[in-house]
């Protein structure tokens, strides 16, 4: 009965070492490894290699390290029989919420302006918005959409919220459905995308889009690259329909050097660090999900391969 870490792009140092602290008897790997494969029955993954999992015919449980669950799913080879679970932590919802909240107050308040202008020694004051002075539309109402919309509402955004599925929210006006989105979008001003990675959530930040969007309108996306349609934003942004965008997440990661994203004045990039998982705070849920797959007991944050979140 072993673990095994299946991931391309981060450091597992700290999650070893998460893992050995809170269970030093466990028999931890980091893919690839040499040992029996047959061995393993737990993966904890993110941004597997594509079709990794093939050569492991006693994985009962694919755990991805974090929120989303995409990346897991989205390999043609994947276990049919294994479970695939995801992260709800605290401290991952509590990020996503500071982070969106400062990138609406920076937007509102102009900070980006002022670095520029900081730069070349210029003293520009610009009037400014309130947060009652604006709308902000949160795609997306599972674990952190819902939670991003109470944090917004608690500081004093007007919040309306859009899902697949009707959703009610203390506070919130929430829209469900496709026929519902161009209402939703059309009051706006600030919109954020939240939404899972799914077939029908790929490219819906795309120009029909946000042509829907109040004129003047900024989009924040923290979700996955795959939701946006990268040209359309840069025309929507040069033809002047949206005011700027936040950007955490891209199609390609990192963000290549040459893509036109980096040098645009009124696109503001982070690399991916909206909310990260941070080993110690979630090892817990990891292992009493690999307990609870020993007694044959059912698994928490399942994944639904079929709704795909
Ligand atoms: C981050 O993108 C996550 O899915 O946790």
């Amino acid at each position: 009965m072993s673990i095994m870490i299946f991931s391309q792009r981060k450091d597992v140092r700290p999650w070893l070492k998460a893992l050995q602290d809170a269970r030093p008897d466990l028999d931890v790997r980091v893919y690839p490894d040499k040992r029996d494969n047959s061995e393993v029955t737990f993966a904890l993954a993110w941004n597997h290699p594509m079709g990794a999992f093939r050569d492991f015919p006693n994985i009962k449980c694919i755990a991805s390290m974090g929120a989303g669950a995409d990346h897991v799913l989205k390999d043609p080879e994947l276990p049919q029989d294994a479970v695939v679970t995801r992260i709800v932590d605290e401290n991952l919802t509590h990020d996503m919420g500071t982070f969106t909240l400062a990138l609406a107050l920076s937007h509102l308040r102009g900070l980006t302006g002022y670095k520029v202008h900081e730069r070349s020694h210029v003293w520009w004051p610009q009037r400014y918005k309130r947060p009652a002075d604006v709308t902000v539309g949160v795609m997306g109402l599972g674990v952190l959409g819902a939670h991003v919309a109470q944090t917004l509402r608690l500081n004093g955004f007007t919040v309306n919220g859009w899902a697949t599925a009707a959703r009610p929210l203390d506070g919130v006006r929430t829209f469900a459905g496709a026929e519902a989105l161009p209402d939703f979008l059309a009051q706006a001003d600030i919109l954020i995308c939240l939404l899972p990675l799914t077939p029908s959530t790929a490219n819906i930040l795309n120009k029909e889009t946000f042509a829907k969007l109040p004129q003047g309108a900024y989009v924040i996306n923290v979700a996955r690259g795959e939701h946006l349609v990268d040209e359309d934003l840069v025309e929507m942004l040069d033809n002047g329909h949206l005011a700027g965008a936040s950007l955490d997440v891209f199609r390609q990661e990192p963000l290549p050097a040459a893509h036109p994203f980096w040098s645009h004045p009124r696109i503001d990039i982070t690399p991916h660090i909206a909310s990260t998982t941070e080993p110690a705070s979630v090892v817990g849920q990891i292992l009493a999900n690999y307990d609870r797959l020993q007694r044959n007991e059912a698994l928490h944050h399942v994944v639904s391969r079929q709704k795909g979140y």
